[in-house]
């Protein structure tokens, strides 16, 4: 969480930076070319919206024929809420589910206003939309990749297993059985999973971080994806490297113009020469090798 003095020194960074180049190029421009990530904005038309857990956890489809083409694994959009006269300024974002063709999925939990909004969507309604937006997971090459997600964070990772089949096994951690969801798909797309449950309802009693333990123990695995609650992360990551494992996670941050242009989202990092950093997550993330974020 950056602090106010953090953010405070942040402004005075970049307006100092804008002070000293000013004869470079105008704010504008140099704004604009903040936007390194993000490719479009387009209204897309809701092909389906499902209540997977009633009232609390749906599944969107949405036809975004300039944005899902584009779109990475792990990349995000942000969802404008509210309809047309919206009172609310500040676009959601969402990782993206999985990609097919000119559609994209989006899964979310019901958690405030904007997301309340978004549940009432039905087939045949459009919504405003911006992405792909950030950088996303690395699934070139041949290594076998452990997924490890947690509570929304495994929406991050669906899309990674829809690209790596048998080469990636899922390590799916929920509060409770009637909250587990999505393993069909990891396991549509040719990945294997496994579950744990916080209270032992679904899969084996405890936490994730177990999951990957064991696996790590049993060996065969060259890198580690993780997105999930932050000491979730954290403590998987720490698992993970001590193991000599390569490890990204995909970070989470309250946003607010989620483009890169108001530092609301910044993580502390390590620089190359050691130092450290201010990174923001909506565009030099989400997804970070975890070697390199200060907890
Ligand atoms: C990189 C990224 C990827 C995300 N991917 C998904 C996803 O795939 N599925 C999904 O369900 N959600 C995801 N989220 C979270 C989602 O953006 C928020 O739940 C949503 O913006 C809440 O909007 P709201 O108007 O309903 O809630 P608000 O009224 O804005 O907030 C309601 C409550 O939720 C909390 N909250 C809002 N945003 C966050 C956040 N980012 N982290 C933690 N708490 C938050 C607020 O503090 C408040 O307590 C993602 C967020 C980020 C930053
Ligand atoms: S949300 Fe504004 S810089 Fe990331």
């Amino acid at each position: 969480m950056l602090t106010m003095t953090a953010y405070n020194g942040i402004l005075k960074d970049i307006k100092n930076t804008y002070n000293n180049t000013k004869n470079e190029a105008p704010p504008a421009e140099r704004m604009e070319k903040m936007d390194i990530n993000i490719k479009n904005k387009q209204k897309a038309l809701v092909l389906s919206s499902d209540e997977l857990i009633p009232g609390t956890l749906y599944s969107l489809t949405l036809r975004a024929p300039d944005i899902a083409p584009l779109t990475l694994p792990g990349q995000l959009v942000h969802i404008a809420v509210g309809g047309e006269d919206s009172a609310f300024s500040l676009r959601r974002p969402f990782s993206v589910a999985y990609t097919d063709g000119d559609v994209l999925c989006v899964r979310y939990n019901v958690v405030g206003e904007g997301t309340r909004w978004l549940s009432g969507v039905r087939a045949g309604d459009v919504l405003d939309l911006l992405g792909p937006v950030g950088n996303g997971w690395d699934v070139s090459g041949t290594d076998k990749i452990l997924l490890c997600g947690g509570g929304t964070g495994i929406y991050s990772l669906l899309g990674a297993s829809k690209r790596l089949g048998a080469r990636a096994k899922a390590l799916l951690g929920f509060r409770s059985s009637p909250l587990v969801n999505s393993t069909g798909d990891f396991e549509r797309f040719g990945s294997a999973v496994s579950v744990i449950t916080d209270d032992g309802t679904s899969g084996r009693k405890g936490f994730v971080t177990e999951l990957l333990e064991n696996e790590i123990k049993n060996g065969g695995w060259d890198r580690v994806f993780i997105c999930g609650p932050h000491n979730m992360m954290k403590n998987a990551a720490e698992t993970a490297m001590k193991a000599g494992l390569t490890v990204y996670v995909s970070l989470e941050e309250h946003m607010g113009c989620g483009i890169g242009a108001c530092m609301a989202c910044v993580c502390k990092m390590v620089r190359g020469d050691g130092g450290e950093e201010y990174r923001r997550v909506c565009v030099d993330g989400p997804v970070f090798n975890a070697s390199e974020v200060i907890w």
